[in-house]
């Protein structure tokens, strides 16, 4: 149970986007904190409040970090309401904070999760006006103090979460775009490129400019976490301000100037080349990357070769598949014809990934938005040497 000191640690679950696991262990590793396991959807490891606040800043492919509050046993939502309600809970919710419940729940006895959440919501609530005399405020807004609820069978385990809203929500893109790459997904596929910022970067179609920003943020070791203000551990009782600050100092210090080589985006779209660009004055890195507003065929490169990220659209959702496979045609003849010696890279759906009429040398898998997708790897090699 929770009597937190600041140097005691506790069990801390960072969740991602189905399939990021392993990208977000190693960025754990990063941190150096000891991955305990990793699963589909995070990374277990323990730390101190210190050691969250770090990878709230820090981590790219992380969605939530949650702390453990503590492990009860319930039935059915009476025992739910009750055992609940014996916790702590004074010791780390403010009284006059906004609380917000939000919850992971397969018990046969629960239909609507929506209900579980009142439960543990009324149990805290009533905790806290015994305890107190007054309740917090509460509601679905998840910017205050954020409780978080796994209840599997008769297993319930509660947790602080102390990024409150999403941390793939960086804040930088506010003009979202036609279909818009997950922050998290962009970092992670830039990973999984071993993108370091030392070559050059060009990312053809770039719509809102994700996988751009976040490679100029990567580039210049920018923690993501300083784009935003606004998270769940601020909200808590047990919040210190003085490590908060000098963790934000330290992450600032880490930052270099510039990447080592040109980062270049382009798209068709001169509505999606001024939404980039917007969206990267806001990220803080318009000026670290080159705008152009072209066919992708079109882009110029560098003259040194580097990476060649495309993330063409997957019609579902966009466009019709027949004039899609067309473009996808042509991208495949851009990367074989005009990319030679450079790392080509296409992001798409699994069922367009054929119709790009080149031999890919991986084909990593990647759920993006509920989509089956790839990111296809092609070795361009120069002269014949090219297959397909
Ligand atoms: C799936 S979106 C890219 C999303 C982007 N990764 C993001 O995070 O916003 C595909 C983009 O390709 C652009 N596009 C479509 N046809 C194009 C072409 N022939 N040349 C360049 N860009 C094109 C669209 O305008 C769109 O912005």
């Amino acid at each position: 149970m929770n009597q937190q000191t600041p140097n005691m640690t506790r069990p801390l679950r960072a969740t991602c986007a189905p399939g990021l696991g392993p990208f977000l262990a190693r960025e754990i590793e990063d941190l150096d904190l000891t991955v305990e396991s990793t699963d589909h959807t995070g990374v277990m490891t323990h730390g101190t409040l210190e050691d969250g606040m770090k990878m709230l800043l820090h981590l790219r492919t992380a969605f939530h970090v949650l702390q453990r509050f503590a492990d009860i046993r319930a039935v059915d939502a009476d025992m739910l309401h009750a055992e609940t309600k014996r916790l702590p809970w004074e010791r780390v919710i403010p009284a006059d904070g906004y609380l917000t419940v939000v919850s992971s729940v397969n018990n046969e006895t629960i239909t609507n999760s929506m209900f579980a959440n009142v439960k543990v919501k009324d149990a805290i609530v009533d905790r806290m006006q015994e305890v107190h005399g007054k309740r917090p405020d509460s509601g679905p807004r998840g910017d205050g103090t954020v409780v978080h609820l796994f209840w599997k069978n008769d297993q319930v385990r509660l947790s602080l979460d102390l990024a409150g809203t999403k941390l793939s929500d960086r804040g930088y893109r506010r003009i979202p775009g036609k279909a818009p790459m997950r922050e998290t997904i962009a970092a992670a596929l830039l990973m999984e490129t071993g993108y370091d910022g030392t070559t050059p970067l060009v990312v053809p179609m770039c719509g809102s400019g994700t996988i751009a920003i976040e490679a100029a943020l990567m580039a210049t070791k920018r923690p993501p976490g300083l784009l935003r203000s606004g998270y769940g551990i601020q909200h808590l009782a047990t919040f210190d301000e003085d490590a908060w600050r000098t963790q934000r100092v330290d992450a600032k210090k880490q930052s270099t100037g510039k990447p080592g080589a040109p980062i270049i985006a382009s798209d068709i779209d001169p509505a999606m080349v001024e939404a980039a660009k917007k969206n990267a004055v806001t990220a803080g890195v318009d000026h670290l990357i080159a705008f152009h507003e072209c066919d992708f065929s079109q882009t110029p490169l560098p003259d040194k070769a580097g990476t060649v990220i495309l993330h063409g659209e997957y019609g579902r959702r966009l466009g019709d598949l027949d004039e899609l496979k067309t473009m996808y045609k042509r991208m495949g003849d851009f990367l074989k014809q005009q990319c030679s010696g450079w790392n080509g890279y296409v992001f798409t759906a699994r069922e367009l990934a054929g119709a790009i009429g080149l031999k890919a040398a991986r084909r990593i898998p990647f759920e993006h938005g509920g989509i089956d997708c790839r990111l296809l790897k092609y070795d361009l090699y120069s002269g014949t040497k090219q297959p397909g």
